[in-house]
C-alpha cells in the first residue's frame, strides 16, 4: 500500500491570514469577537475559543466597543456600516481574493448591470457578495444557469458574472457557455480561485490514480466538498471525514494507492493525525513537502 498526501492539501492563503490574524489578536489579551465561524472547521474554531476568539452569529451577540474579527469569506457593506455604529474595532480578514469581488460588483452595480453569482445560496461568501451588489441573482449550476437564460427577455439588462472563489471549474465552464448563448450583454469575470483551481486539479490527478481517496475537511466547508465530488467522480472508493477518530469507523483499504486531500479549512494537525493513522509501514509521498508545511503552520 503506498500513502500520496496531495501537496495542496490543507489551509490556503486566505485561511491561513484569518487563523493568523485571530491568534495575533489574541496576543494583546481581553476578548475578541469572530462575526460567524471563522473558517469553516470546527475543531480549528474550538481551539480558537479557548485562546480567547469567541464566535457570534448574530450582530447583537457582540458587545458594543469590543473588537470584533471578519472572516475570510468576508461581509455585506452594511455589516461594516453596523460595526461602526457599534464602535466595535474592526479588524478585518476578509480574503483578498474575496475583497476583489466585493470591487467588481459594487462597480458592476454602479453601472446599472444586474449581478448574476454562480454559487450556492445562503453560503456566508455569497451572501457577502451579494451585500455589495445593487442586485443580484444567485444561480447554483448549469441547469440554473439555462433556466436563467431562458427566462431573459430579448432587450435584457446588461448582466455581470461572478464566481464564488470555491466554484468547481468544470460546471463554472458549462455555465458560462450556456450564458453567453442567450445574453446579449454579457461580462464575465471569472473569480474562482487559483488556490481552488489548483486543489481541485491535483484531487482530479490523485483521485484518477488512487485506488481510494480519502477527504478531509469539515461537512459545512464548500471547497471539501468540491473535493468529494470530484474524487467521486473518478475514483469509486471515496471516504469523506471530519477528523482521524471518523477514519476508525470508515472501512480503509489495506491495498493499493491511497490519496489523501483536505478543504482549504482544514488545519495541517488534523491532516497529520489522519496519516499517522496509516500503517508506519506504509510509503508516503510528498512526504518531505508535507513536513515542511507543518512546520511553517
Ligand atoms: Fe481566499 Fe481562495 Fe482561500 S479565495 S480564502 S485563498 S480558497
Amino acid at each position: 500500500m503506498s500513502v500520496t498526501v496531495a501537496k495542496t492539501a490543507g489551509f490556503c492563503f486566505g485561511v491561513r491570514r484569518a487563523v493568523d490574524l485571530a491568534e495575533q489578536q489574541t496576543r494583546q489579551g481581553g476578548e475578541i469577537y469572530a462575526y460567524g465561524e471563522i473558517i469553516h472547521n470546527m475543531h480549528e474554531i474550538a481551539r480558537l475559543e479557548k485562546m480567547g476568539v469567541h464566535t457570534a452569529q448574530t450582530l447583537d451577540g457582540i458587545p458594543d466597543g469590543e473588537r470584533v474579527l471578519i472572516r475570510a469569506h468576508g461581509v455585506a457593506r452594511s455589516v461594516y456600516d453596523a460595526f461602526r455604529q457599534k464602535n466595535c474595532e474592526i479588524y478585518d480578514a476578509t480574503c483578498p481574493f474575496v475583497q476583489k469581488i466585493h470591487r467588481i460588483v459594487d462597480r458592476e452595480s454602479r453601472d446599472g448591470r444586474l449581478v448574476l453569482i454562480l454559487g450556492k445560496e445562503g453560503h456566508p461568501e455569497v451572501e457577502g457578495i451579494r451585500g455589495w451588489c445593487s442586485e443580484s441573482v444567485v444561480i447554483d449550476g448549469e441547469q440554473a444557469a439555462q433556466t436563467f437564460a431562458d427566462a431573459l427577455e430579448p432587450a435584457s439588462r446588461p448582466v455581470s458574472l461572478v464566481a464564488q472563489t470555491t466554484v468547481n471549474r468544470a460546471i463554472w465552464n458549462i455555465s458560462v457557455s450556456i450564458l453567453k448563448k442567450r445574453c446579449t450583454n454579457l461580462k464575465i469575470f471569472d473569480t474562482i480561485c487559483k488556490a481552488t483551481d489548483e486543489r481541485q486539479s491535483e484531487a482530479r490527478l490523485l483521485a484518477g490514480a488512487s485506488d481510494q481517496m480519502i477527504v478531509i475537511g469539515d461537512r459545512k466547508s464548500s471547497n471539501t466538498k468540491r473535493l468529494y465530488e470530484i474524487s467521486r467522480s473518478l475514483c469509486r472508493n471515496v471516504l469523506y471525514i471530519e477528523d482521524a477518530a471518523e477514519l476508525t469507523t470508515q472501512e480503509l483499504l489495506r491495498t493499493g494507492n491511497i490519496g489523501i486531500t483536505a478543504g482549504a479549512s482544514t488545519p495541517a494537525w488534523i491532516i497529520k493525525e489522519v496519516s499517522n493513522m496509516m500503517s508506519d509501514e506504509i510509503k508516503i509521498e510528498n512526504g518531505e513537502d508535507f513536513a515542511a508545511m507543518l512546520e511553517e503552520s
